[in-house]
């Protein structure tokens, strides 16, 4: 991430969630709020942006397409970024629901982002204390979106700034109103690709010290291949280009077939990994559109041992 700035790729992760919660019917992750974290200008300009990746590939697009719209909405639908992130989010919020029903009390958003469950979802904020850690420059960007939007802050809403690469992430959690012996679901979408693999590991391991057995966490990931341009498809080379693009490098990837093991160690059980194929079959399948889950992309579910 640059320095002192608003994370550009959860700006774009955003906007995704809105586009779709506005043009796409049916809904795979209907987000009616994140259109407020932009305003008109905003807008326009990240749509226009979406039209010049069309024209850079297609400068003809206007023969394909009979018109703007038609144009963004086909972009919008193939990019790697849109089905990832609205998938992710779609079935991480499944598993909370259904964990708070088990007794999850606390609710831990790491790299939050523009996340909108504490004001989407009252029916379960009421029965969470909701933690959303994230880079102070993006948590300073939500923060001051949120207070012109004048949305209220639920009482149950604790933010905490880190940056995983510099702070401690258990010291900051220490800090706050955390309560390491509660039951705690912890999310992570869109972050563990930027992050260096001993950072990664670390959080998780983290995760399992402070928090009770039984606890879980969701995070999503790429394979290995996604980072060989030979083998990784062509729309997740053009997801790394673009956020590469945006002085945010996507550098690292799971092993799957590994991936159980390693979380062991860090005193995790793997409880599933989603293949593109489990993704596509569980959110995709049936669909007239173009989004399909995307090649490479998997979500992960490990409880604490
Ligand atoms: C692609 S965005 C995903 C945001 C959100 N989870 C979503 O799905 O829309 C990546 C998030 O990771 C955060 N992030 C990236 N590097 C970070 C770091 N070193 N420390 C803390 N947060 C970081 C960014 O601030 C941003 O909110």
């Amino acid at each position: 991430m640059k320095e002192n700035q608003v994370s550009s790729m959860a700006l774009w992760t955003t906007y995704f969630r809105a586009y779709h919660a506005t043009h796409d019917e049916p809904k795979i992750f209907d987000d009616f709020l994140a259109w407020g974290f932009f305003n008109e200008e905003e807008r326009t300009s990240l749509g226009q942006q979406m039209m010049n990746i069309i024209k850079a590939f297609n400068p003809a697009y206007t023969s394909v397409f009979p018109d703007q719209a038609t144009a963004l909405a086909w972009l919008m639908q193939t990019l790697a970024g849109t089905p990832i992130t609205l998938s992710r989010a779609k079935y991480t919020e499944e598993i909370l629901e259904k964990t708070v029903r088990q007794g999850v009390r606390q609710y831990v958003i790491l790299g939050a982002g523009m996340d909108t469950f504490a004001f989407r979802r009252k029916e379960l904020v009421e029965q969470l204390q909701i933690f959303e850690i994230d880079h102070p420059a993006t948590q300073d960007f939500k923060r001051n979106r949120i207070t012109e939007l004048g949305w209220e802050i639920p009482e149950q809403l604790h933010f905490v700034p880190v940056d995983f690469t510099k702070d401690s992430f258990s010291e900051a959690l220490k800090r706050s109103p955390y309560d390491p012996q509660a039951l705690t679901f912890f999310s992570w979408l869109g972050v563990s690709y930027y992050l260096p693999q001993d950072v990664v590991f670390a959080m998780l391991k983290t995760i399992a010290k402070v928090s009770p057995t039984g606890s879980l966490v969701i995070f999503d990931y790429l394979d290995k291949e996604a980072f060989v341009p030979e083998k990784a498809a062509p729309r997740v080379q053009g997801m790394l280009g673009f956020a590469q693009q945006k002085g945010e490098i996507m550098i690292a990837g799971f092993e799957p077939s590994t991936l159980a093991a390693e979380l062991d160690r860090l005193g995790l059980r793997l409880e599933e990994d989603l293949s593109p194929w489990d993704i596509e079959v569980r959110h995709f399948m049936g669909r007239t559109d173009f989004y399909h889950a995307c090649e490479h992309a998997h979500f992960a579910c490990a409880v604490v041992k």
